[in-house]
């Protein structure tokens, strides 16, 4: 059966560490406080001039090179965001400039913290379909530049860095789904009566006169608001929904995955699934502690890191799930 593998990863952060302590110095916060309530202990934020498509192109380049692949064979570009280059075009369009890929579909995902998952699922469709062979996904965010660095700010700012992770998804003929490399499904949600819990209301038409005006500025709309009690109390529901409904489907039980890659909000969201789960906490590979939340590029650093810390190998069978703003969520569940 033709079906979807990932061939490759590949990840980039920038030089950039920014650890608790370096945060305290410019707002009201402290390393006990950010330690405690999000197991965050650094982030990479990038230096002035860096954006979006430059950390996605590294990542993209590292995922190439891992797979030994021309860029020529690459089909379709999807880049997932919430901080792009620019209002528009996509980031996926200044991506596939860079790459120099021109010609080539080149698709921007919005799904914030999901959008990794969801855009995994939307190149899983176009390669079963067989539409296309090689699928370029990369998750990228420069969260920094978007933060508001002052003590009205500190309760979002402290949970964000910036990188990007990649994965190179391929065509492949499975013939023994017991141990061939296939993503066997993914689930997508989202609820939009929840989107203002957890937003950025400028730039965007839905404000006053200009999609950014004075107001706007005056009014700090261009920084993200966040309602983290809510946010939380979603997340522990609908993470473990999401995993239980990709469990169920493929009818595996939660102690035969071989390990869990998921999104990296906070520490004890991801302590709390396990528990739920009783997943053994060696099997939960962790990255908030050295990156913080980047996002749409969490799951795919997080991996890159797990194959190069030998902890994810070929034939692993491997879940993800994730949760975030939208509010959007859903699951994978993929044999590595
Ligand atoms: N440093 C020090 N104190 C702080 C900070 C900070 N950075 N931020 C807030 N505080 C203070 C608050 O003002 C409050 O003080 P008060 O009690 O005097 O009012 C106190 O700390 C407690 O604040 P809470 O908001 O109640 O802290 P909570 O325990 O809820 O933890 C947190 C906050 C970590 C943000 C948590 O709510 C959380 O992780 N939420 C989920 C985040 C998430 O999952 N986001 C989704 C993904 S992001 C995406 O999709 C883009």
């Amino acid at each position: 059966m033709l079906r979807t593998k990932i061939l490759s990863t590949g990840m980039h952060v920038p030089s950039k560490k920014v650890a608790n302590d370096d945060l305290a110095k410019i707002m009201d916060t402290s390393d006990d406080w950010i330690r405690q309530r999000t197991g965050i202990e650094q982030r990479y934020w990038v230096e002035d001039g860096v954006c979006t498509s430059d950390l996605a192109l590294k990542a993209a380049e590292a995922a190439l090179k891992n797979a030994n692949l021309d860029k020529s064979a690459i089909d379709m570009i999807i880049l997932a965001t919430l901080s792009p280059d620019h209002e528009f075009p996509g980031t996926a369009c200044f991506l596939q400039k860079k790459l120099g890929l021109p010609g080539i579909p080149a698709l921007d995902v919005r799904q914030q913290c999901t959008g990794f998952i969801y855009s995994m699922s939307i190149a899983d469709q176009f390669i079963r379909n067989g539409v296309y062979k090689n699928i370029l996904v990369v998750g990228a965010e420069v969260h920094s530049k978007g933060l508001q660095k002052t003590n009205d700010g500190r309760d979002v700012t402290v949970l964000f860095g910036d990188g990007a992770g990649a994965v190179i998804l391929a065509a492949t003929e499975v013939k023994d789904p017991k141990t061939d490399s296939h993503i066997l499904s993914t689930h997508l949600h989202a609820d939009g009566s929840f989107a203002e819990e957890l937003w950025t209301p400028a730039p965007g038409t839905a404000n006053s006169a200009e999609r950014v005006g004075a107001k706007e500025i005056a009014d700090n709309l261009h920084f993200p608001k966040m309602n983290g009690k809510t946010v939380f109390m979603h997340a522990v529901k609908r993470m473990p929904e999401a995993l239980q409904e990709a469990l169920e489907f493929n009818k595996i039980k939660a102690g035969e995955i071989d390990l869990f890659v998921f999104h990296q909000a906070n520490l004890r969201i991801n302590d709390m699934i396990a528990k739920q789960f009783e997943i053994p906490e060696d099997k939960v590979f962790n990255t908030i502690q050295k990156f913080a939340n980047t996002t749409a590029a969490t799951i795919p650093i997080g991996l890159d890191e797990a194959v190069r810390a030998g902890k994810l190998k070929k034939g692993m069978l491997v879940a993800s799930a994730a949760f975030g703003s939208g509010f959007t969520w859903g699951s994978a569940i993929y044999r590595f």
